[in-house]
């Protein structure tokens, strides 16, 4: 059997029953796959029950509100995915008069759908001849046919895809993009692949040239960067500052805390975090250290710190965005992980 026809006859076979295969709805297919972008399956799923269940068609998606979809989207990270999403709803009414488009090339013109994303859901919902090449992809495609180009340099991208649209199988694209890409996600998996019970084992390159642990081949990433946020908790009749993060920054439209960034770690030995907070905060303030916690991003590494504040006078306008709210509405208000662990364990 080719490589084609054995990915088709395992798929078979191996695949998970998800609930996004049992319908070729192309919103139903989309809200799946900008999920399933950087996040795993059994974390992605329930995510994906919650969103559809509040929002069963693109029109409910487009009439939410943001917060309410942030919240929603709370813990799965790379909120700039869920702002998109909220576009792109707007979009299909606007420009689709409600029809979730699925061609590949309308998916393109789409806030947050790349390549991969259009080939997804323009095959798995209407067919279209174009190949997916996801992390699954480029793992399967290097070990089979042993390509050692990195998998995330513009070269080896294009070798890849190229690749990828040859093999292609015409008669149902969809069906052969699932089943290439749980193939890796099964069988050909990053760590501990299982080669000896492997339908395509007598052929892998890899295999045969003993490097199946050194494929696919990636450029080392550049260092993250370390950033260190000292946050104030200051509380008053069961109320909380809380701070609204603009554009330009990281966790746009989320809630946290007023905070001084330092361009170190505070070690509680530098006096002037104290100084500007006891001149933000007053100068009866006291503040204690509560805890510190580290949240690992794309590319940044945040320390933040947490300080409660006592006996304040604070005065808003020193802090751009902030307001009070009681710590029932808190909970409701969507906000980044490290926040939402901080409140969790220490509020
Ligand atoms: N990861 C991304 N898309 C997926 C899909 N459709 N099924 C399983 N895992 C996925």
């Amino acid at each position: 059997m080719d490589f084609q026809h054995t990915l088709l006859s395992w798929y078979k076979t191996h695949k998970r029953d998800l609930p996004w295969r049992h319908t070729n709805n192309p919103y139903i297919i989309w809200l799946s796959e900008i999920i399933l972008q950087q996040t795993r399956v059994d974390q992605g799923t329930p995510y994906f029950l919650k969103f559809l269940d509040a929002f069963p068609t693109v029109t409910d998606f487009a009439k939410a509100d943001e917060a309410s979809i942030l919240k929603l989207w709370q813990g799965l990270g790379y909120y700039s995915r869920a702002r998109n999403m909220h576009a792109t709803a707007k979009q299909v009414i606007g420009d689709y008069n409600g029809v979730f488009p699925t061609s590949y090339q309308e998916l393109l013109k789409l806030r947050g759908i790349g390549p991969y994303s259009a080939a997804a859901i323009s095959s798995f919902s209407a067919g279209a001849k174009q190949a997916v090449v996801d992390g699954n992809v480029f793992r399967v495609l290097a070990r089979y046919f042993g390509i050692q180009s990195p998998i995330n340099a513009p070269k080896g991208i294009k070798e890849f895809n190229v690749l990828a649209a040859e093999l292609l199988f015409m008669p149902d694209p969809g069906l052969y993009n699932q089943a290439i890409m749980e193939f890796g996600a099964l069988q050909c998996k990053a760590k501990k692949p299982g080669c000896s019970i492997c339908p395509l084992n007598v052929d892998c390159v890899a295999l045969k040239t003993d490097s199946v642990g050194k494929l696919p081949v990636k450029l080392p990433k550049a260092a993250k960067k370390s950033r260190y946020f000292n946050y104030f908790i200051c509380i008053k009749n069961n109320q909380i500052l809380v701070r609204h993060r603009l554009a330009g920054d990281i966790w746009q439209h989320l809630f946290d805390f007023p905070c001084i960034e330092t361009k170190d770690a505070y070690d509680g030995l530098q006096p002037d975090l104290m100084d500007a907070a006891v001149a933000v905060f007053g100068v009866d303030s006291s503040l204690s250290l509560k805890t510190s916690l580290r949240h690992i991003l794309t590319h940044q590494l945040i320390t933040a710190k947490f300080f409660l504040v006592d006996d304040f006078f604070i005065e808003l306008s020193k802090f751009d965005n902030c307001k009070w709210v009681s710590l029932q509405e808190l909970d409701e208000l969507p906000q980044p992980k490290l926040i939402n662990n901080f409140i969790e364990k220490f509020l």
